[in-house]
């Protein structure tokens, strides 16, 4: 089912810090900030060799992100497996009695859809479904 792994999701506080602390590597490629309504979020995805690492901040002190930050401080919170058809993925997945957070995808990063399933039922690890646009394997970049 899962295709690859699509991204890795880190909770910052301030994505123009993380940004800059991660710019101290090197020059970064990134794809566009995007506020992410559904989520309470905004979004930055990193070029990262073969893997991208989203930033994730959060808009409010409600949101999910808000609350991870606020328990645990920041650092990874969720991987995010690419798939090829996520209403196919949800549906194995509610049949094999994995907890779904997301009964139906929303819409995520980069005109993406995504689902996240609840960590309590998988490894621990909140974990997000990813169906890319079609044709498309990575996120949207902006040329440098
Ligand atoms: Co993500």
């Amino acid at each position: 089912m899962f295709e690859t792994v699509d991204h890795i999701g880190i909770a910052t506080a301030d994505i123009g810090q993380a940004l800059e602390t991660l710019g101290k590597t090197g020059p970064l490629t990134l794809g566009k900030e995007e506020v992410i309504e559904s989520f309470g979020v905004k979004a930055v995805m990193v070029s990262a060799g073969s893997v991208p690492i989203e930033f994730v901040e959060p808009l409010g002190d409600d949101s999910g992100v808000a609350k991870f930050l606020k328990k645990r401080g920041e650092g990874v919170h969720h991987i995010a497996y690419r798939v090829a058809d996520i209403d196919a993925a949800l549906e194995t997945l509610r049949s094999q009695g994995f907890r779904l957070i997301d009964e139906k995808p929303r819409e995520g990063y980069g005109r993406s859809r995504v689902a996240f399933v609840h960590p309590k039922s998988f490894l621990g690890v909140l974990t997000e479904l990813v169906e890319r646009e079609l044709g498309k394997d990575v996120p949207p970049y902006d040329p440098a």
